[in-house]
C-alpha cells in the first residue's frame, strides 16, 4: 500500500491518473519556506499545551529546519506519495528525525495549515510586487523630472487636444501605481488574521491556545474568529489577483501610449534596443515587443482572477478541494507581474525621448481653447467665446492655414473689440504655463508633484 497521509480507511490505492490529477506538490512546492515557518510555531504551540515533550519539540524544530534547508539549498527530492508540500515536508521530516515527526499534525489540518500558508505566501509577494512597483514609479519619475518642460500633444478620443507636459503624462502612471500599491497594501492588512488552530473545520480539541500562535508569527496581528471561515477563505487570494489584474491594465494603458509614441507616425519615443525585438523577415523593423507584451499579459492577470472567482461562486462551507485551484491563478499572476514590472522599470528608465518630434505634433488648433478663454478674459461669456474660437478655427480651415496665420480683419470679422495683441495666445510654453491649478500640467506644478513623489519614494 502506497504511503498516504490518509491511507488508514482505504483498501485500494489512488489510480495513477488520479493521482496526477489530485497532486499538487508541482505546482504548491514553492509554499516550502511558508510551510514550516507554520510547522515550527504549530510545534512550539504544542509543547506549550504540554501535547509533545520539550525534547520532542526540539527534535521537530531540528527536523524541519533541516527540510528547509533542503529546499532552500535543491536537494529536496520528491517521491511519488509527496501530494502536495504538507505531505512532502511532513514524510521527509519521518526520515529525518523518525518519530518524532508523527506528532506534528497532532490538532491540526492541512484546511488550516494551507490557510495558514497562502496567507504567509501571498503577504510576501504583495510586498515585493509593491517594491517593483516602486521601481517603476522611480523610473517613470526620472523621466517626469527631465521632461518637467517637453511639451507634447494631450489627446482625448486619440484626437489631439490640448499641449501637455511629457513629465505630466509620466506623473499620471505614477499615480496609479501608487493606488496600485495601496490596494496591495490593504490586501495585506486583511491577510494578517491567522487561520492556524482552526482545525479542519471546527476548532481544536487538545487545548492549543492560539494567541501563543500570533506572538510565534510576527506577520499576523490577529486570530480568525470563526474556523469555518478560518478555513474556507480565499478572499485575500482575489483581492491580491484583482490588485495584479488593476495593475496589469494600467501597465497595459502605459504600453498602448508607448506603443503609439514608438511608430513612426508619432516619433515621440524609442524604446532601447534591450528592450525591442527585430523581425526576421523585416530588416529595418524594430518592435516594441517589451511594451506589447506588457499589453497582452494584462489578459492572463485579468483571467486569473476570474478563474479564482469563479472556483469560489458556487462553493458550499467549508473547505472543498476546488479551493487547491487558488494557487496557480496567484502563483502565475504574481510571476507574470514580478517580471513585467522589472522589464516595465528598464525600459522606461531607457526610453528615448524625441522632444523635437513632440513639439512637431503640436498644432494651434489644439490652442482653440486659449483662444476662447483669452476671449473670456476680455468679457465674452465662455459658451459665446467657445462658439467664436469655432468659427475662428473653421475659417483658418477653409483657407488652408492656422489660427496664427489668420489674419486680424478674420478675427475681428469674428469679434470687432479684438486686435494684434490676440496672437499672443498662440504660444504653446504660455498655454502650459498657464494650466497652474494644483495637478494641472504647467512645468511649475510637474516640477512641484516630481518633488512630492521623490520625498515619498525616497522615504520608503
Ligand atoms: N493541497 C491542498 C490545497 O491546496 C491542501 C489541503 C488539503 N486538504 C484536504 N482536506 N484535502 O488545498
Amino acid at each position: 500500500m502506497e504511503h498516504r497521509l490518509w491511507g488508514g480507511r482505504f483498501s485500494e490505492p489512488t489510480a495513477a491518473e488520479m493521482r496526477r490529477f489530485n497532486d499538487s506538490f508541482r505546482f504548491d512546492r514553492r509554499l516550502a519556506e511558508v510551510d514550516i515557518t507554520g510547522s515550527i510555531a504549530w510545534a512550539s504551540a504544542l509543547a506549550q499545551a504540554g501535547l509533545i515533550s520539550e525534547v520532542e519539540h526540539a527534535e521537530l524544530v531540528r527536523g524541519l529546519e533541516l527540510v528547509r534547508a533542503e529546499f532552500a539549498n535543491g536537494t529536496f527530492v520528491a517521491i511519488e506519495s509527496d501530494e502536495d508540500i504538507h505531505t512532502a515536508v511532513e514524510r521527509r521530516l519521518r526520515e529525518l528525525i523518525g518519530d518524532a515527526a508523527l506528532k506534528l499534525h497532532t490538532g491540526r489540518s492541512r484546511n488550516d495549515q494551507v490557510a495558514t500558508d497562502m496567507r504567509l505566501y501571498t503577504i510576501g509577494i504583495a510586498r515585493q510586487l509593491d517594491r517593483r512597483l516602486r521601481d517603476l514609479q522611480l523610473a517613470l519619475l526620472t523621466q517626469a523630472e527631465q521632461h518637467a518642460d517637453t511639451l507634447m500633444p494631450g489627446y482625448t478620443h486619440l484626437q489631439r487636444a490640448q499641449p501637455i507636459t511629457f513629465g505630466h503624462w509620466c506623473l499620471a502612471y505614477i499615480e496609479m501605481f501608487a493606488r496600485d500599491r495601496s490596494r496591495l497594501r490593504d490586501a495585506i492588512a486583511r491577510m494578517r488574521v491567522l487561520p492556524l488552530g482552526a482545525g479542519a473545520l471546527a476548532g481544536n480539541s487538545l487545548g492549543v491556545e492560539r494567541e501563543r500562535l500570533t506572538e510565534l508569527l510576527d506577520e499576523f496581528d490577529e486570530l480568525a474568529a470563526n474556523s469555518l471561515d478560518a478555513v474556507s477563505d480565499r478572499d485575500f487570494v482575489a483581492e491580491t489577483l484583482f490588485a495584479c489584474a488593476l495593475t496589469g491594465i494600467h501597465l497595459s494603458r502605459l504600453a498602448e501610449d508607448v506603443i503609439l509614441y514608438a511608430s513612426s507616425e508619432f516619433g515621440f519615443v524609442e524604446l532601447a534596443d534591450a528592450y525591442s525585438t527585430g523581425s526576421s523577415l523585416m530588416p529595418q523593423k524594430k518592435n516594441p515587443d517589451s511594451m506589447e507584451l506588457l499589453r497582452g499579459k494584462s489578459g492572463r492577470l485579468l483571467g486569473n482572477l476570474v478563474a479564482l472567482l469563479t472556483v469560489l461562486k458556487g462553493l458550499p462551507l467549508t473547505y472543498n478541494k476546488d479551493m487547491q485551484e487558488d494557487k496557480e491563478p496567484l502563483f502565475d499572476s504574481f510571476d507574470t507581474l514580478d517580471l513585467g514590472l522589472q522589464v516595465a522599470a528598464a525600459a522606461i528608465a531607457t526610453m528615448t525621448v524625441r522632444r523635437e518630434r513632440m513639439a512637431a505634433a503640436l498644432d494651434d488648433a489644439m490652442l482653440a481653447t486659449d483662444l476662447a478663454d483669452e476671449l473670456v478674459r476680455r468679457g465674452v461669456p465662455f459658451r459665446v467665446a467657445h462658439g467664436k474660437a469655432g468659427q475662428l478655427v473653421q475659417r483658418a480651415i477653409a483657407l488652408g492655414t492656422s489660427l496664427r496665420h489668420l489674419p486680424l480683419s478674420e478675427y475681428q470679422a469674428v469679434e470687432p473689440s479684438l486686435d494684434a495683441s490676440i496672437y499672443a495666445v498662440f504660444d504653446m510654453a504660455h498655454s502650459v504655463a498657464q494650466k497652474a491649478s494644483y495637478g494641472g500640467t504647467a512645468p511649475q506644478r510637474v516640477r512641484e508633484q516630481c518633488a512630492r513623489w521623490h520625498e515619498i519614494l525616497e522615504e520608503e
